[in-house]
């Protein structure tokens, strides 16, 4: 397995906008207050569980790009999108049934399914409510179309689940989806904010491939490290009915694998422990892994050929944010 880069390029693209950071999290804070209790508390455990906030990053970046915007409204459209993101979070560890997630008991398994549904409902809404705020046509629009597609895609993804004979092209097609729309819908705002619209698609298409090269390392990780390092399930992809990028290469190199995916997908799961550690091991052995992050790299290659000249520091950090996206270690 190739060595991963450090997560030293987020930390450094961070401290670059560490004041307009600063700004979304105490947006955020605000924004999770409400008298029924339970929405502040399953809110803050899940928003609060140290996730990376890599799309108001790149909102804030982009927005710097092209010269800036004001703090106070890069930190609510900020806020939104961690919203719309954690909220997905939220329903999806119901519809896989997770039990963990940024390395502690997933909500719905300290609280239960009803309540996470419930309270990613809120935060959802909660997004929309700021977002609407702004007013912009132009931002809520791009929100709009990206949430739109966001649910597409992991409808899609449930009606694709099992298909063994999934092509690398439809298991791209649910990734930009339900991942990369909301990295796109990130990047564009910042040049919306900032007033670049010229570049406004551009940022969109550097953001969408940014997206489509971080769930690749999400599907790769999976099958390559340790539910430690992860900080929620590993190698259950299969098993949850997902075919993803590392298992698609590695059953056209492997007939064996190829056909055991098969029975896996017609059984609806893995036998046992030992079948889905079976499969792990020929997935990493038969090189699904490389070849996946090999991908993402393609991917992170074209976004950051599309990104426009602007502010030095931003560029290069947001250059970085694509590489760290197909070579992150979490
Ligand atoms: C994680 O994928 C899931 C997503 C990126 C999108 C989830 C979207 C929805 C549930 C629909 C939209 C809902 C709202 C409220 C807007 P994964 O399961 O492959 O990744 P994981 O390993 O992190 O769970
Ligand atoms: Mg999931």
């Amino acid at each position: 397995m190739p060595p991963m880069s450090s997560p030293e390029p987020l930390q450094k693209a961070q401290t670059l906008v560490a004041s307009g950071m600063e700004a979304v999290e105490r947006r955020i804070d605000e924004a999770l207050r409400s008298d029924v209790a339970m929405i502040p508390t399953i809110g803050r455990y899940i928003v609060g569980a140290g996730g990376k906030r890599m799309r108001p990053l790149i909102l804030l970046l982009s927005a710097r790009l092209f010269g800036g915007a004001s703090e106070e409204r890069m930190a609510a459209l900020g806020a939104a999108i961690e919203f719309i993101h954690t909220a997905s979070l939220l329903h999806d560890d119901v519809v896989d049934a997770a039990d963990e997630r940024r390395g502690r008991p997933s909500a719905n398994g300290v609280w239960g399914n009803q309540a996470s549904v419930l309270v990613g409902d809120f935060l959802f809404s909660r997004a929309f409510e700021l977002l609407v705020a702004d007013g912009d046509p132009d931002v809520l629009q791009t929100m709009a179309q990206a949430t739109n597609a966001l649910a597409e895609g992991e409808v899609l993804e449930l009606a694709r689940s099992f298909q063994a004979d999934m092509t690398q092209q439809q298991c791209l097609e649910v990734i930009e989806r339900k991942t990369a729309v909301l990295f796109r819908a990130a990047a564009k705002l910042g040049a919306i904010v900032a007033g670049a619209h010229q570049h406004a698609e551009a940022m969109a298409g550097f953001g969408m491939r940014l997206g489509v090269a971080f769930q690749l390392m999400d599907d790769a990780l999976d099958y390559a490290s340790a539910r430690e390092e992860a900080g929620k399930p590993v190698a259950h992809d299969l098993g949850e009915g997902k075919i993803t990028l590392p298992l698609i290469h590695a059953m056209r190199r492997d007939p064996e694998l190829s056909e055991r995916v098969r029975a896996i997908a017609d059984r609806g799961g893995y036998a046992d422990e030992a079948e889905r550690i079976w499969v792990r091991e020929r997935v990493q052995r038969a090189g699904g892994v490389e070849a996946t992050i090999a991908e993402a790299e393609r991917f992170a290659a074209e976004a950051k050929a599309l990104l426009p000249e602007g502010e030095q520091k931003a560029r290069q950090a947001l250059a970085q944010l694509a590489d760290f996206s197909a070579r992150r270690p979490f």
